[in-house]
């Protein structure tokens, strides 16, 4: 065993890499790792890395380079990077040829392996290197180590099939696998017992999980066996393409207790010419008709959605196709991207791209607009009551805890150490675009 060994992870990109990562942690925990914060004390260092913009890839050489002093200091320690980044292979020649201080290359297909690629590197104090193109056959559930006692990922769908012309997530995480529904269940079930009172089953395309699976099950009948689960408080997901939201999942979330009154529905342009362009495989009148009637049917539940601006081509009309959709729909929330050339997707090839300043300007224009829109919506919600599940100190100021609606709003409450992993009722008492503060009822 390894007593008194020490690993820090640090991890880039989105949910399913933050998951990931608790896996990693999982496994090395149960070769006798211990977490420390500090990385001057880790025996390993992973890296876990996402390629999904090009100043994802920066970050991560930049850290790569200020770790070799922690290795000069400590010529036993291990460098570990895996991840999205890794599974192309670019990326991997230059950290294996300009990074000499790493020891350790592996991909997101062969993460379970991590304990056998350890183990060799320390018997062998050799540089390994191993990333699958695909995963071979079933690949084990894997032990994790959660950083919340309540609220907890699970894993439902991996890989992409829809290929988007601008992104890359279908080139290194492979084709759509599901996971059977009674290994999802038994997971939440093992949760729950343990405390978990919130999980976010996550998937690029949730809409799609069970299409390859042999049985009748899709993702609506997933959310009725999960909402039976006792113990269990709520239940997220992510992300949903707009093409695959059926009515089926939309009277779910309506009617399935536990399942949160939030929908992060990804829309990236709202001009046809764009949409096409970007395989998305819907229009913005099919757009804006599925967010209505969501609406509709749901008065309650918040939007939320991802844009890219400067996709090539992108034409000052197109864009304003953009900010009209933005203003007819009234998002609650908007993650918006500038477009960056992944190489190997067709859109980085087209010779049409859109300079930096037009781009940036476009970013600025519509974030000035969203941000309003949260903002007056938020306010909204000024003197309404909202049950939220309380997380803990809040990480900019830790003398105020937070919580999150059903919604996904994060409100801040007083300090009280009792309602940790507790729902409770507050009072909306002021609002920010991205912020509520309210007290405990
Ligand atoms: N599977 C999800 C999200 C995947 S990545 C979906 O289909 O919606 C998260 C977001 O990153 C995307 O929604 C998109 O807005 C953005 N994104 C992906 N590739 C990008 C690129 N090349 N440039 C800029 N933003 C990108
Ligand atoms: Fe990328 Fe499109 Fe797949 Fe989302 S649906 S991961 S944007 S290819
Ligand atoms: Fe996620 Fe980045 Fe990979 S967004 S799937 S970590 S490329």
């Amino acid at each position: 065993m390894n007593k008194n060994k020490y690993y820090n992870i640090i991890t880039y990109g989105c949910q399913m890499n933050e998951h990931d990562s608790e896996r990693l942690a999982g496994m090395l925990e149960e070769m006798g790792y211990q977490h420390t914060e500090e990385l001057a004390d880790a025996d390993i260092i992973l890296l876990n890395t996402c390629i999904i913009r090009e100043n994802a890839e920066l970050k991560v050489f930049g850290k790569l380079g200020e770790l070799k002093k922690y290795k000069r200091e400590n010529p036993d320690l291990i460098i570990g990077i895996g991840g999205c980044m890794m599974q192309q292979d670019e990326p991997v020649d230059e950290v294996y040829k300009k990074y000499r201080h790493v020891d350790l290359i592996f991909g997101t297909h062969n993460i379970h392996h991590l304990p056998n690629l350890i183990k060799k590197i320390e018997e062998t104090r050799e540089r390994v290197v191993e990333v699958w193109d695909e995963e071979e056959g079933l690949i084990p559930d894997l032990p994790s180590q959660r950083d919340s006692d309540h609220s907890a990922w699970i894993s439902i769908i991996q890989g992409c099939d829809n290929f988007c012309t601008y992104c890359i997530v279908p080139y290194v995480r492979g084709r759509e696998r599901s996971r059977p529904v009674n290994s999802i269940v038994q997971e939440a079930e093992r949760l729950a017992e343990e405390g978990v009172k919130e999980i976010t089953l996550l998937g690029q395309n949730v809409n799609s999980y069970g299409n390859d699976l042999d049985n009748e099950i899709n993702f609506p009948k997933l959310l009725e066996a999960l909402n039976k689960v006792e113990k269990l408080k709520r239940i997220r997901f992510m992300t949903s393409h707009p093409r695959d939201f059926s009515d089926e999942l939309l009277l779910q979330i309506k009617n399935l207790e536990k399942v949160a009154n939030h929908i992060h529905l990804p829309v990236q342009s709202g001009s046809n010419k764009v949409l096409k362009e970007m395989n998305r495989g819907y229009t913005r009148e099919y757009y804006i008709s599925r967010v209505k009637k969501i609406q509709a049917e749901i008065p309650e539940a918040a939007v939320s959605t991802d844009f890219i601006v400067g996709f090539p081509g992108e034409s000052e009309e197109d864009f304003e196709q953009t900010i009209e959709l933005v203003k007819e729909l009234n998002f609650d929330m908007a993650y918006t991207f500038i477009y960056s050339p992944r190489s190997g997707t067709p859109a980085a090839r087209r010779d049409d791209q859109i300079d930096e300043k037009t781009k940036k300007d476009r970013l600025k224009r519509l974030m000035d607009l969203q941000n309003k829109i949260s903002y007056d919506k938020n306010q909204k919600l000024i003197g309404s009551t909202q049950e939220i599940l309380v997380t803990g100190p809040s990480s900019n100021d830790p003398e105020v805890y937070e919580g999150r609606t059903s919604t996904n709003k994060i409100c801040f409450i007083e300090k009280n150490k009792d309602l940790i992993g507790e729902l409770v009722k507050v009072r909306i008492e002021d609002a920010k675009s991205w912020t509520l503060e309210g007290t405990v009822i």
